[in-house]
């Protein structure tokens, strides 16, 4: 049938200027739509003789089936294209390869606020010997303060460290003062954990070494660190403590703001004036040479910096945790 030809061929010029899904719909109704062209002809097919009515109603429904699937096609041509539109010159999306812990995310962030005030960074190491770890810290043998620093020890009589300060005296040895550095380290005590006590944890052990080092200097120094690191004010309060290898000794403590509204005190860094002592055993005249030196406790530094309630969870290695940083 001539009619269904010129039909035809109308539709598909429409069809291929068609832009958007909205524009699909309308070419439906108009065609395939209840009161749309393919219906009125089908209401038509009653007029013909029956003879006719068979032929016409294949072309018909042949019409009809051509204008549904070109229709379809079209409608999955435009979402697909909808996907595909955008900037091809985007780099490519990331697969997730998973990050550096949150404790390694927060030392480098540390380090780098004291590189900003001009401190060198060293490692500590993860194994020593008595005379680093106790004797050249004003420990001698037999002291009653070594049982702070209960830890384990080999069959050699070296020990895990429990404390970065362990690497006093080799910086004392081998800088020549004026110098500042930290050093960052992994420490192990001999602990009954709780949630803020933990057998493995981490320091950044601080030292300063000059002839003017004056304690004022150390408390501008924590002062700086926590502000910079917290990003605001965080209250803090300093009170006096005891370590053999400082005089006086003392403690920085910051502001914890705990779920429940209430407020606390958490111990966040250990810091003193080097002892006399200590400066002596490493050949530095302390009538010259003034220190300072402190530990901030890495993974309490961290946990107030996320609300992190429990020291225990750094090391379980539970994804659930750590995808969260
Ligand atoms: N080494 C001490 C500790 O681990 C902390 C400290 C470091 C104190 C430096 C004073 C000066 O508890």
């Amino acid at each position: 049938m001539k009619e269904l030809e010129t039909l035809k061929k109308e539709f598909e010029t429409n069809i291929k200027e068609i832009k958007t899904e909205r524009e699909v719909d309308d070419i439906y109704l108009k065609y395939l739509g209840k009161r749309g062209i393919v219906n009125k002809l089908l209401a038509k097919l009653a007029t013909l003789p029956s003879g006719d009515k068979k032929v016409a109603g294949t072309e018909i429904n042949n019409l009809k089936k051509g204008i549904q699937r070109l229709i379809e096609n079209k409608k999955l041509l435009l979402t697909t294209e909808n996907i595909e539109i955008g900037d091809l010159t985007l780099p490519g999306i990331k697969p997730q390869i998973g990050h550096t812990h949150p404790i390694t995310q927060m030392k480098k962030y540390a380090e780098d606020i004291f590189l900003t005030m001009g401190f060198e960074v060293v490692d500590s190491v993860e194994v020593d010997n008595d005379f680093n770890h106790f004797e050249t810290l004003n420990f001698p043998k037999g002291h009653p303060a070594r049982d702070m620093w209960d830890t384990f020890w080999t069959k050699e009589y070296l020990l895990p460290i429990a404390h970065t300060s362990t690497m006093q005296h080799r910086l004392l040895k081998t800088r020549k003062p004026p110098f500042r550095a930290i050093i960052p380290g992994k420490c192990f005590r001999h602990e009954a954990t709780d949630t803020v006590h933990e057998h493995t944890f981490y320091q950044i052990e601080g030292m300063y070494v000059s002839k003017t080092a004056s304690l004022a200097e150390l408390i501008g120094v924590l002062e700086s660190f926590v502000y910079t690191y917290y990003g605001y004010k965080i209250p803090y309060k300093i009170q006096p403590t005891y370590f053999p290898f400082v005089e006086p000794g003392l403690e920085m403590l910051v502001e914890h703001k705990l779920k429940n509204g209430q407020k606390k005190w958490l111990e966040l860094i250990p810091a003193g004036m080097i002892h006399p002592n200590v400066f002596k055993m490493a050949g530095v005249d302390p009538n010259i040479y003034k220190g300072f030196a402190w530990a901030i406790g890495l993974d309490r530094l961290v946990m107030l910096k996320y609300g992190i309630s429990d020291i225990r969870d750094f090391h379980k290695g539970d994804l659930r945790f750590l995808q969260q940083f």
